[in-house]
This record gives C-alpha cells, structure tokens and sequence, in this order.
C-alpha cells in the first residue's frame, strides 16, 4: 500500500518536473522530452490530484494551461480564452469520447477531422475585412500582441474578399515553417557558422517572438487556419465555415473530411498515421469536433477543455537499440558536435546508424553512456533523435560521459563560451577540418563559386597544395595534376574556375572569407554600408552595431576576427591576387543584356526586385512566362520545374544568379 507521504512526495516530485519542463518548452524553446511523454506525467498528476485533494495547490502546473508570454509584447485578452484539448491515444479512447456526446445529443450529428498542425496557436481579429490584431495563446486568458510580426506572414490575409464576411470575428489556426523553409534556414546557418535549430515547431513558435519583424519576414512562416468564432458566422457547420473562410483568402488546409460516424473518424487517423510523413509539414495528431455549432455550445466546456472536441495524437515511431559510441565532429568554425552511433535500426522505413547529441548540455541531461540501451524516435520531426536511455536495462558498469576536453583533430583543448551551449576548438588556422571546412566555404556557391567538390578540397589539402584560401590561388596546373583523376582538361577547368571568381563581387568575398555569424545577408548589409574591407577591419564594436542590421554577437565576431593576424596575412594575399574587397556600385546603365528578353525564376540571394532593377538597368526586357520570344532563362533556387522543362524545350539559354552577375559586370 502506498501511504499518504508517499503519494505527496510524488505530487511535488511531479510538480517540479513538469514545471522544469514548462520552463524548457515555453521559455527556453528547447524542450527535452516529446509530448506524449509530457501529456502523461500530467495525466498522472492530474488523477493524483484528483484522488487526493486535500493537497490541492491553485499553483499546481494543473492549474494552468502553460504560457508563451514575453514581457516585451504588449499583452491582450483574449475575447473568447484559448483553450486546449484533451488528448487520446488510442481507438478505445475516441469510442468513450463518442459515447459521452452520444449520452448527451440526441439527434445526429458529424465529426469534423482536422489535421493537428505541430506549430504556434494563433489567434487572428478582423474588424471591417480587415486584420486588426494577432495574439499568441499565452495562458489562454491573454497573450502577446504579436499583429506586426503575424502581419510579414504571406498566407495571411490583411484584407478579406467574398460574401458574407462577418462584421467582427476572430479566427485561430497555426502559425508553421515548413520543411523545406526549414532546411534552408540551417543550411544557411550552417555556412554562417551557427548553431543549428533543432525543429520547425520551435523554429516557428521563435520566429514569432523575434523583436525585428524584417527577420521575421525572412522566416517565411506559414499559417493554416482552423476555426471560426464570432456572432455572425455564415453556417452552423464548422466544416462549411471554414469553406466560406477559404473564399476569402485564409489557407484552410484540403485535407478536412465531415465524418459520420467515428469510425469514419478511425478510418481518417489511420490514413494519416502513415501518410503524414509526405506532408511538408509537421503534425502530431488529429483533431476531431462535433461540426454543428449549435452542438458545440450544447455540449460546453470542462474547466480546461472542449467537450465536443479532442485530440487523437500519434504515437511516435520508437525503436530502441545499443549506443556502440559516440564520436565528435569539427566544424568550419571549430565547433564540435557530438554525435551518437548507434547499432543501426530499422525506424519507419529508414535503417539508423547515427543521432546528434547536439551539444553538452543535450548529452548531460540524457546521461546516455556507452553500450546503454536508448529509445530512438521519429516523431513529427525530420531527423532522428535520442530521447532517453532505458534504465531498465543499463549495466552496471557503465560510466558518465564527460565530454571531450581537446580537439580530436588537432590536440588543442576545448574552449565553452559562456553564453553559447557548443564547445569550440580555438585552433582555427591549422584544425584540419576547419581548414578544409572554410575552403568548401569560401568556394561554395554564394560564396567564390569554385567549381570543385569536397573530395578535392581534401585531396589539395592532404597534398600540402592548399593550407588556406589564399593558397587556392597560387595553385599550378602541375601540383593539380598530381591528385586522383585530374588529367589535362578537368585541371584546367579548375584553374580557369579559380581565375574567375578574382570577378566575385565584394559582398560574395566578404562572405566567403568565414567570419563567424556573418551569413550572406549580413555580408551584403556589411558590404553596402561599410564599402570596403578596409572600413570593416576599421570599425570597432559600437561602429558595427549601430549598422543597419549587425548586433552585438556579429559586431564582436568580426572585430574578432581581424584582430588574428593569420586572417589579414590571408586577406592581404587575397587583395594581391586581384580578388574585390571594395564594393562596385553599378551606378550607371549598360547596355550588355540590350534587346534580351528575359524570365526569370526561382529565389535568389538578393530580392527579386533588385534582380529585376538590374535587368532592366543593363538594358534587358522582363517577360513573365517563357516562350519562344525568351533569349535568357535565370534560374534562382527552387525554380518552377514548368517553367524549366518549357525553356529546355525551346532551347533556350538558361544561366544561375553568379553567371548572369558575371554577363552584365
Ligand atoms: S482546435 C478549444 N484544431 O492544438 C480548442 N487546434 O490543444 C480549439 N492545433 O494549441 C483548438 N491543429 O493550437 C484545433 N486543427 C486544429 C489544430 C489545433 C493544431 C493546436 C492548437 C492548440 C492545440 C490544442
């Protein structure tokens, strides 16, 4: 028999944790266990205390719905409170959720099923068609005033088109960022150096909270809408009001269904339990409501949630298998990642060999050690995670891990900056792969855009040719020769690949040089208010920061960086090869793309419209669809595959962003 301390020690213990992880999901952004584990520490906590309420405590993590409040948010009430939903698990639990409405309707009635998009709730006012105020759920009672960062996010409409548009009415739905936004964002930060975001979910709730809406713009988030309050809504039907609010321009996602019965409703979970890994987006479930709206408010609320809706969330995919060790990898910046090799397993569809363990705090809080047991798991996110150790089954021999103290590439030991969670090996200019790993930097793509792959980078490395990027340019076609299948031509290729990036434009430089925290975008705002290379190593911290743009992180990084002499002897050497590090302003007019038509397609490094301004200055003409007029096709990113196939079709010339840079140079 379990007494009464026993049962109140329990209560606190689980008070404590979940507040933790409140404090991790809510505050911090970085939650550490997955929803599902969450939902059931408080489901145990909730029936303790129902069972026991003589230790009723009104601060109980109970008690309150969890809270996204950010003091530097101006905070609102919510006009009708946002409440959440309670959760199931199984078929078994949604026939008992039928059952009680059943008890308590005595006509027919339709479920409507939802997807439950993984993301931020919001909550949108539209006054007069138009959109008035954007508030996060907060504590359900009120929540931030988010209306200027929710106002970047394309897929909400500001103003409203169509009949019967309510005079006065909210709508809430989800704000996302969707996968392949999502693996832009980290390859980008990747390059600048950065550290990685761990999922969308959180990516997305982060973007929203962001204080510079211009970034948030940049995020390009996402926003399904999914359900209608207010006096004067067209339908009685959930489902038909959110047709009508389709009409006039909200994104409603096209997978609802009206069910009749709930095994309608079985039938659409199963479907989606194995088809939602080809959405591009993530979800955790399933929502179902009673349609009618006249139902819903017969049926009312509990203290917390909606009688006549509930959640049916997936459970994720869980495997278990060894952890045979755990190796560390060194990035370009010489931050190190700790990664977890696994014996591979088979996890919905895909064998797994290796998880990142992300950083040091991440593998504390797991206490994962060699030859332990762990639970992998493919929830709703793309990539593979760790998500605890089975105690059940750990030996008792194994040891902690501590965390490697040196580089194990090169020796030198670790160095942790206070504010940031990755360790870093400060052994910049001769850490094998950080000197590899600039070199791929500095010749990528938005970069010096050098033809040459990893496995050469490597090879001129192992070769003693290239030591750092300004060896590239002293390269001979003989030492090329040397390597693994370089004949005559292929070295060729490369030497004439390296001759001309000497025609980069400076901001493209800036950014292939690797300064810490300088990604692209940072780079171009550099180059376009400093001008030169000389200006940047000039200005000191306060100068930087007062930069449109440049904080405190990037303004130290690169003082940072041109305090280390290795940098400048390399930059002097690459101002003597004749590479740009001073920015050409292209004031004036040409006539270099004259008499061409022009399509353009895909997403660039700079807006569209300055690519736009830049044809039509150089004397070319901007056609919007592709035909047998076209002389060029530049493709960006992403571009239209229609719209490519229709070009190759006709033959017609197609080049990328740094070829038609170096056409109208
Ligand atoms: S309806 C009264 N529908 O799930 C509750 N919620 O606990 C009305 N969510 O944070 C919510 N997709 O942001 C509803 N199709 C959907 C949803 C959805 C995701 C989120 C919502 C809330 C949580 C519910």
């Amino acid at each position: 028999m379990i007494n009464k301390d026993q049962i109140k020690l329990r209560i606190e213990e689980l008070r404590l944790e979940i507040n933790e992880h409140n404090r991790l999901y809510y505050v911090e952004n970085k939650p550490n266990i997955t929803d599902i584990q969450y939902d059931f520490l408080i489901k145990e906590l909730e029936k303790l205390e129902l069972e026991n309420p003589e230790f009723y405590d009104a601060n109980s993590p109970t008690q309150r719905v969890g809270s996204d409040i950010n003091n530097q948010f101006d905070q609102v009430e919510h006009r009708y409170s946002m409440l959440s939903l309670g959760n199931t698990y199984s078929a078994e639990e949604l026939i008992n959720f039928d059952n009680r409405i059943r008890k308590l309707i005595e006509n027919d009635y339709f479920y409507t099923c939802e997807l439950k998009f993984d993301g931020a709730s919001i909550s949108l006012q539209y006054l007069n068609g138009k959109l008035k105020r954007a508030v996060t759920r907060g504590d359900g009672i009120k929540g931030d005033d988010v209306t200027k960062n929710v106002m970047t996010i394309k897929s909400i409409p500001l103003v409203l088109n169509g009949k019967n548009i309510p005079k006065n009415f909210e709508i809430r739905g989800e704000i996302l960022m969707n996968h392949q936004v999502f693996e832009n964002l980290n390859k980008q930060r990747e390059l600048a150096g950065e550290s990685l975001y761990a999922n969308p979910r959180n990516t997305a709730s982060g973007s929203l909270k962001l204080l510079n809406s211009s970034e948030v713009s940049k995020r390009k988030l996402d926003c399904y809408l999914y359900s209608l309050l207010g006096e004067n809504l067209p339908s009685d039907s959930h489902f038909e009001n959110l047709q009508f609010a389709k009409t006039w321009g909200f994104k409603i996602s096209e997978h609802l269904k009206k069910a009749k019965n709930i095994s309608e409703v079985i039938e659409y979970i199963n479907y989606w339990n194995n088809e939602r890994y080809n959405l591009n987006f993530d979800i955790d479930g399933i929502v179902i409501k009673v349609d009618s709206r006249h139902l819903q408010d017969e049926l009312g609320f509990t203290s917390k949630t909606p009688r006549w809706a509930i959640s049916y969330k997936f459970k994720a995919v869980r495997v278990e298998t060894i952890l045979e060790s755990i190796s560390y990898q060194v990035g370009r910046t010489g931050a190190i990642t700790p990664v977890a090799n696994l014996k591979p397993v088979l996890l919905a569809g895909t064998t797994v060999k290796r998880a990142s363990l992300y950083n040091s705090d991440q593998m504390k809080q797991l206490d994962v050690r060699i030859g332990d047991t762990v639970f992998v798991e493919k929830g709703g996110e793309i990539i593979p995670k760790i998500i605890g150790v089975n105690l059940d089954k750990r030996k008792a021999n194994l040891l902690p891990e501590n965390f490697i103290a040196s580089c194990p590439e090169c020796g030198t030991e670790l160095i942790k900056i206070e504010s940031e969670s990755a360790h870093y090996c400060p052994n910049e200019a001769f850490c094998p792969p950080q000197i590899t790993g600039k070199i791929e930097h500095f010749i990528s793509r938005n970069a010096l855009n050098i033809n040459a792959g990893e496995a050469t980078v490597k090879a001129l490395f192992e070769a003693g040719f290239v030591k750092n990027i300004a060896d590239l340019y002293s390269l001979t076609k003989n030492q090329i020769l040397t390597l693994d299948g370089f004949k005559e031509k292929s070295a060729l290729n490369l030497l004439q690949s390296i001759e001309e990036s000497k025609k980069i434009p400076f901001e493209n430089v800036l950014f292939g040089i690797g300064i810490r925290h300088v990604g692209i975008t940072s780079a171009k705002k550099l180059a376009k208010q400093l001008k030169s290379i000389e200006n940047i190593k000039n200005a000191d911290i306060e100068q930087l920061k007062e930069l449109e743009d440049i904080g405190e992180i990037v303004a130290q990084s690169i003082v940072h960086f041109f305090k280390s002499t290795e940098n400048m002897m390399v930059i002097q050497r690459l101002q003597i090869a004749g590479l740009n590090f001073e920015l050409f302003e292209n004031k004036g007019f040409s006539d270099k793309l004259s008499g061409k038509n022009i399509v353009i397609s895909g997403t660039f490094s700079i807006s569209r419209d300055e690519i736009k301004t830049m044809i039509e200055t150089n004397g070319g003409k901007l056609q919007s669809s592709v035909s047998n007029k076209t002389d060029l096709f530049l493709c960006g990113e992403n571009v239209g595959p229609s719209k490519l196939e229709k070009a190759s079709k006709l033959n017609i010339k197609t080049i990328n962003e740094s070829e038609f840079y170096k056409l109208i140079e």
